[in-house]
């Protein structure tokens, strides 16, 4: 069976879950979620990055330990993953031990290559980034371009990773495996970085004591990134001693990155050339998305535009915003969130297309069929519609663009809710005709509940049963079970409450 290893970026636990962080997570999760109805082993990983200054500073500045401070905030992003519906497979903390001994045997590994070496290390640095910065890259007034923040100047004597070693295995290796960043701009940006000169990175501080130990130099902790990328090995069994988790890391690795451009530096620069120093494997391939703008900004706490994606929940429902997310922005653009378009997208296509459109069906099905749906027609005038929709979400999903994956789905209940209008079932005499027409909306919805499922996922289990289906819609698969002709005919179609009331 074919393995896809998806992970998120692990989140910084200096603040609760921001709409950017829900944002990248739903886009990862309703990845997982179609990957697995192809077929696919996979596994989705997300978790939260838990050392560092930033989050030593925000310790003291709450008169708490380090410790006690990510065990309070870690949890509220478990926590509203799992409100948020998503499947990750495992969430890990950079605190864990299982990922300490990873970062140390990575760590040991660069050093035993020679490329991790003592210099000292002078220049400008953004806390918030966690970055050096030279004057060229800074706005005037040495803030840093991202939060708009004076960096500070440092000094420090640090191990350094050797990235300037790396340009020309970076530039073959990108040469060899053309299209592995997405989309295709992002990675011309990174073969920019690349091409543009690479220099090399802080790996430690001796001034930070929130971290991991260097294996060889314990006054040294390991600088944020080398800790932080990872996670993604360390959480499948990387470093471990258990033979049992090293055959797991061998199975899983390499796999797919799902980040945002904020940290494209990271993750496709420093991140394969750490790999291929320590002799592992670049990843599969990076998935790289824009920013959520609110306001036209990036959100961010330093910002303080930070909209809760749970108190959006509360609004308009798990499926309204988990929606909303994916077919609002094109993946890789920035989008712009305002209120007025997450109720917009619920109104037209929640309420007034899909919500419309089972309520329709099965009042139909109700006064004119006994409450029993009746069977599909093989050549029904809407089965070329449906094979468009499931041709549409393959192609969509597969490109990692879920706004048209979703469109295309989309596409048959807008077809399905046409052909109602055409033959107006609701005005016909019960009898073949009427049952004719039904079984094929039945069917449409059947299968639109196959192709929605990645996005919204609990609608589409309760339309399924509200169809008369049973079974979870995770163990359907795609292409077969979404073909036209398998709705079986004679379920009991229940109306039920309105899935999406008007706002
Ligand atoms: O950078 N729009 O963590 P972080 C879209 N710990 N996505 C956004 C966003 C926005 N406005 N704001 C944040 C870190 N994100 C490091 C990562 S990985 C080994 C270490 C998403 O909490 C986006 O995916 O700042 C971005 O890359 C990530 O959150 C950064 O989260
Ligand atoms: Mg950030």
């Amino acid at each position: 069976m074919s393995r896809y290893l998806l992970t998120t970026p692990i989140y910084y636990v200096t603040a609760k879950p921001h709409l950017g962080h829900a944002y990248t997570t739903i886009i990862g999760d309703a990845l997982a979620r179609w990957h697995r109805l192809l077929g696919e082993d996979v596994h989705f990983l997300t978790g939260t990055d838990e050392h560092g200054q930033k989050v030593q500073d925000y310790a003291d500045a709450a008169g708490k330990s380090p410790q006690e401070f990510v065990d309070e905030i870690a949890p509220l992003y478990a926590e509203a993953w799992k409100k948020l519906n998503i499947s990750n497979d495992d969430f890990i903390r950079t605190t864990e031990q299982r990922h300490k001994i990873g970062v140390a045997e990575l760590l040991q590994r660069c050093y035993d290559a020679g490329d991790i070496e003592l210099d000292v290390y002078k220049g400008k640095y953004c806390v918030a980034c966690e970055e050096y910065y030279t004057d060229d890259e800074l706005d005037p007034g040495d803030l840093c371009k991202i939060h708009k923040l004076k960096v500070e100047y440092y000094e420090e004597e640090n191990y350094f990773f050797r990235l300037s070693r790396f340009q020309q295995r970076l530039l073959d290796w990108y040469d060899a495996h053309p299209g592995s960043i997405q989309p295709e701009f992002r990675g011309n940006e990174a073969l920019g970085l690349i091409r543009g000169g690479l220099r090399d990175f802080s790996v430690s501080r001796t001034s930070l004591k929130w971290g991991i130990p260097l294996p060889w130099d314990s006054k040294h902790v390991a600088y944020v990134w080398f800790d932080a990328l990872a996670n993604y090995i360390t959480a499948i069994g990387f470093g471990s001693d258990d033979p049992a988790q090293r055959a797991r890391f061998d199975d899983w690795w390499p796999g797919t990155h799902l980040i945002g451009k904020d940290i494209i530096r990271h993750h496709c620069v420093y991140w394969p050339a750490m790999l291929l120093s320590a002799g592992i494997e670049p990843p599969t391939s990076w998935a790289v998305g824009g920013w959520l703008l609110v306001g036209g900004e990036k959100m961010s706490k330093t910002s303080g535009n930070v909209v809760n994606p749970l108190d959006l929940i509360d609004d308009i429902g798990v499926d309204g915003f988990r929606y909303y997310v994916l077919a609002e922005t094109a993946f890789g653009q920035d989008g712009d969130f305002t209120y007025e378009g997450l109720i917009g997208r619920y109104n037209s296509d929640l309420a007034n297309n899909l919500g419309n459109l089972l309520s329709r069906v099965a009042t139909v099905v109700g006064k004119k069929c006994d409450g029993l749906g009746p069977a599909p027609r093989a050549d029904s005038p809407l089965a070329e519609a449906a094979g468009a929709a499931l041709a549409g979400a393959t192609e969509g999903w597969a490109a990692l663009q879920p706004s048209k994956a979703l469109d295309a789905t989309w596409g048959l209940i807008r077809a399905t809710n046409a052909y109602l209008e055409q033959n107006e079932p609701w005005k016909t005499e019960p009898g073949p005709a009427v049952d004719a027409v039904m079984g094929d909306a039945l069917e449409a919805l059947r299968i639109v509940c196959i192709l929605a499922s990645p996005a919204v996922p609990d609608t589409c289990q309760t339309i399924w049963e509200r169809l008369g289906l049973t079974g979870p819609i995770t163990e359907q698969r795609v292409p077969t079970d979404a073909t036209w002709g398998r709705y079986p005919g004679g379920l009991t179609v229940t109306k039920g409450d309105p899935l999406f009331p008007r706002r």
